[in-house]
C-alpha cells in the first residue's frame, strides 16, 4: 500500500467549474491524509520532502462518480434492448432480480458486478440492490472491500412486481428496512445505506411515507427515479391523482429530501419547469443516464438546460438500461444526446461542450459526496491514472486533447492505479 502522504506526476487534467478544464504538460498532484493538497507546474518546496511517484506522460485526473447503477442487472448488461421502460422492467429485469432471494446467486452475480466496477474510471457510486436484505448486505460487504466509497440500497417495492418481486405489503417493505438498517448499523466505512423507493408504481402511498419517516428519523438520504419515460409519468399521474406533476408527487411523500439530505433522482428526462423548481428547492440531484435513455427509447434529458438553471446534475451508466460501467462511454453518449438534443428537439437548448460533461462526471456527481471530484485543495484525494500511450498519433496533442480523444476512443484508454482519499484501492499490476 502506497503511503498517505505523496505527490503523483504526470499530466494532470481536472476541473473547477463547469466551463473550463484545468491541464498542466508535466505536474504534481499532491496528496496529504487523504486531502488534495493541490496541483502544480513546479512542486512547491514545501512538498519536495514527500514521496514521488512519477507516471511519465499518463494521464492523471480525479476519480469519476456514477450517481445511479443497477448492481444486479449487470449480469444481463448488453442484451434485451427491445423494449421500452415498462415492458422492459416486465420482461428483462423483475424476472433477473427476483433470482437475488437465493443468496448463493446474488454472491457470484455480485463478485462480477464488484470486481468489473473496481476497473472502471469510477472512484464513486450510488447503487441499487434487490428489494431482498441478504442479497444487499453481501452487494455492501464486498464492495466495502474494494475500497471504493458507494451508496448501496435495499430496494422497495410492495405494488406492480409481479408474485416474485414484490414486498407483502408496506408495512413488510419497512419492517424489512428495518431490519436491514439495523444488520448493517455500524459494520462499514466505505459503504453507506441509502433509502431506494424504486418508483412511485412500485410504493404504495402508505410504502413512500413510511420510508420518508425512516429518513427522517435515521438521517438517511434516499434515490429514486423520476420523469423517465412517457407511459411512466401517464401512470404516476393516475396513481397520485392529486399530484401537479411527477415530482410533485414525490414531494406530497417527503421524498426530495433537503440540501443537507440530497435526493437523488434518475434520469429526468421529462422534467417541466415545476419539477424544475421542485428539484432545485430541495436541492435534489439529478443523475443523468444518457445511455440508457437511448437504449429504452426514453427520450433525452436537456441536460443544458438543467445546468443553466443551477440545478446539480451528475451522471449515472445505469446498468442494465445502460450497457456498461464506463463512465466515458456515459460522458460520450452524454455530449452526443445533448447535440441531438439541439438539433432535433429545442435550438435554445444548446448542445454540452467537453468541458461540461468532464465537470458533470467529475465534480457533478461527487458534490453528492462532498468535496469530490476535483484537485482543487481540500478535496478528497480521488484520482485515477490513465495510460494513454497507444493513442499516440503523428501530432503533438495538448493534455485537453488526449482527454477529449480519450473520451471518443476509450479502448486504449488503460487504468493504471486508481486512488479513493490517498488509498491506492486498485492497480493494474
Ligand atoms: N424505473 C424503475 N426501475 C427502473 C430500473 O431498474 N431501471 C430504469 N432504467 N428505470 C427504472
Ligand atoms: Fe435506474
Amino acid at each position: 500500500m502506497i503511503e498517505n502522504n505523496f505527490v503523483l506526476k504526470g499530466s494532470i487534467v481536472y476541473s473547477e467549474d463547469k466551463d473550463t478544464i484545468n491541464t498542466i504538460q508535466e505536474g504534481y498532484v499532491v496528496c496529504q491524509d487523504g486531502k488534495c493538497l493541490g496541483a502544480y507546474s513546479t512542486l512547491p518546496d514545501e512538498y519536495k520532502s514527500l514521496k514521488l511517484y512519477d507516471y511519465g506522460k499518463s494521464l492523471i485526473m480525479p476519480g469519476m462518480t456514477d450517481l445511479h447503477v443497477h448492481a444486479p442487472q449487470y449480469t444481463f448488461r448488453g442484451i434485451g434492448m427491445d423494449k421500452e421502460l415498462l415492458d422492459w422492467l416486465n420482461t428483462y429485469t423483475f424476472p433477473e432480480e427476483a433470482k437475488y432471494k437465493d443468496i448463493e446467486y446474488a454472491k457470484k452475480a455480485y463478485k462480477y458486478f464488484t470486481k468489473d466496477l473496481q476497473r472502471t474510471f469510477s472512484t464513486r457510486a450510488v447503487v441499487f440492490g434487490t428489494l431482498h436484505n441478504q442479497a444487499t448486505i453481501e452487494l455492501m460487504d464486498q464492495l466495502e472491500e474494494t475500497g471504493m466509497i458507494t451508496y448501496v440500497g435495499k430496494v422497495n417495492m410492495d405494488r406492480n412486481g409481479g408474485v416474485d418481486l414484490e414486498e407483502e405489503d408496506a408495512a413488510t417493505s419497512l419492517e424489512n428496512t428495518r431490519k436491514w438498517l439495523e444488520a448493517i448499523d455500524g459494520k462499514y466505512k466505505n459503504t453507506r445505506p441509502i433509502l431506494t423507493p424504486r418508483f412511485i408504481p412500485s410504493c404504495s402511498d402508505e410504502l413512500m411515507r413510511g420510508l420518508t419517516d425512516i429518513a427522517d428519523e435515521k438521517d438517511l438520504r434516499i434515490q429514486s427515479h423520476l420523469s423517465e419515460n412517457l407511459s411512466e409519468v401517464a401512470w404516476v399521474q393516475e396513481l397520485v391523482p392529486e399530484s401537479t406533476s411527477y415530482g410533485n408527487a414525490y414531494e406530497i411523500f417527503g421524498a426530495m429530501g433537503n440540501p443537507d439530505r440530497p435526493t437523488i433522482m434518475a434520469h429526468c428526462v421529462y422534467s417541466n419547469d415545476e419539477e424544475m423548481e421542485i428539484l432545485k428547492k430541495y436541492g435534489a440531484f439529478i443523475a443523468h443516464c444518457a445511455d440508457s435513455n437511448m437504449n429504452l427509447t426514453s427520450g433525452i434529458a436537456p441536460i443544458r438546460k438543467y445546468m443553466d438553471a443551477g440545478l446539480n446534475v451528475g451522471l449515472g451508466t445505469d446498468v442494465a438500461a445502460g450497457s456498461s460501467m464506463n463512465m466515458v462511454k456515459t460522458m460520450l453518449i452524454t455530449l452526443q444526446a445533448s447535440k441531438m438534443y439541439y438539433r432535433l428537439v429545442n435550438t435554445d437548448v444548446k448542445p454540452l461542450t467537453f468541458e461540461q460533461v468532464f465537470y458533470l462526471a467529475t465534480i457533478g456527481g461527487g458534490k453528492y459526496f462532498g468535496q469530490v471530484g476535483s484537485f482543487k485543495y481540500g478535496y478528497d484525494f480521488d484520482a485515477i491514472v490513465v495510460d494513454d500511450s497507444k493513442m499516440y498519433s503523428m501530432r503533438d496533442m495538448t493534455v485537453r486533447e488526449r482527454v477529449e480523444r480519450m473520451c471518443y476512443n476509450d479502448a486504449d484508454a488503460i487504468i493504471m492505479d486508481k486512488f479513493v482519499k490517498g488509498n491506492r484501492i486498485y492497480s493494474i499490476k
